[in-house]
């Protein structure tokens, strides 16, 4: 049978995804009139120009400008719906999706208004159309520690909402022993811990997000190739490596999607998934990523699209009975 077809076709979990990434610029205009928020920008062909990034940094200036039109419950249902809508379209199972909320809180946003409105999208969309959907509340790293800790403190009131959390944004000059206080109050919690770690960062911060943060997966964690004795924890460990092929080529990780190095991560035997990252950012949702790879990348036979769908059900949180249903 055709690849692509076969690619489109397999159940599959998506477990690096960015919710506030899944804005598309119609959905920027639109919320930004809705609630009378200025732009910087006067088009939505004048923002999706902007998408031209060199690293990541370039990008994360934009995504944070992006997320500035979000301000209602009703905001954050309706681009979760977005997103789950389209992920339902790709085959995609089960989701664990990313949100940010010091971005929102920062700018005034009450805690429960994001959580609230995530949430309600998920129970909706696993009632109307199947898919069940988990938020993950991540810390952003560029700000302080002391400020995820209030995060934190501002989220347990909704502890039974959102199943782990992780680490974001901008990844050079914040190693992950810098959230090594808050990170081991989560696993007093009982929540699962991820942390974005060699996305641009060098190996020794995958190192950290294991041995001090204490991470179940890495988002990512495509720089560990650079050294052998990582390669093998990660091997040994079983430790899932969220790796997102588009977003790599689109921050210049890598050169060309051609020159990604997924099939060396899966030939060593290690649990590489495929994500989207922040698909209205990157050029598209996880059948695209998926289609994109096995077209460009050499090497990648039906065998390793198998290998990827069982790893992603497999390194997902959901109950061990709907992962062997899925699977
Ligand atoms: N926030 C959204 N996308 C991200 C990425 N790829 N790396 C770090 N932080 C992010
Ligand atoms: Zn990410």
């Amino acid at each position: 049978s055709r690849l692509p077809a076969l690619l489109e076709a397999m159940p599959k979990a998506e477990l690096h995804m960015h919710i506030e990434g899944s804005l598309e610029p119609e959905m920027i205009f639109r919320l930004a009139q809705r609630n009378g928020v200025k732009l910087s920008y006067a088009s939505v062909e004048e923002l999706r120009k902007a998408y031209a990034f060199t690293d990541l940094q370039s990008f994360l200036d934009i995504y944070y400008a992006g997320a500035s039109v979000l301000l209602t419950e009703q905001d954050f249902y309706d681009m979760a719906r977005a997103y789950l809508d389209r992920a339902v379209a790709d085959n995609v199972v089960r989701s664990e999706m990313f949100f940010d909320p010091q971005t929102h809180t920062e700018r005034g946003v009450a805690m429960e208004t994001v959580i609230n409105g995530l949430h309600r999208a998920c129970v909706d969309a696993e009632r109307e159309q199947g898919i069940s959907a988990a938020l993950i509340l991540c810390f952003l790293r560029h700000l302080s520690e002391d400020s995820a800790l209030q995060t934190l403190e501002a989220a347990l009131p909704f502890r039974d909402r959102f199943i782990g959390v992780g680490l974001d944004s901008s990844e050079v000059g914040n190693p992950p022993e810098k959230f090594a206080r808050v990170f081991a109050r989560c696993r007093e919690l009982g929540l699962h811990l991820v942390a974005h770690a060699g996305e641009e960062g060098p190996p020794e911060y995958v190192w950290s997000a294991l041995d001090v943060l204490h991470v179940e997966r890495v988002d990512h964690g495509v720089q560990s190739v650079r050294d052998p004795a990582l390669m093998q924890r990660l091997a040994k460990d079983r430790i899932a490596l969220t790796v997102c092929p588009l977003s790599n080529e689109k921050l210049c990780v890598f050169p060309r999607l051609a020159d990604h190095n997924i099939r060396q991560l899966l030939d060593a035997g290690l649990v590489a998934t495929v994500n989207s990252d922040d698909p209205a950012y990157f050029g598209g949702y996880m059948n695209t990523n998926f289609t994109r790879l096995f077209a460009e990348a050499p090497g990648l036979t039906a065998r390793h699209a198998y290998q990827l769908a069982f790893n992603s059900l497999e390194a997902s949180f959901a109950e061990r009975a709907d992962k062997e249903r899925w699977q």
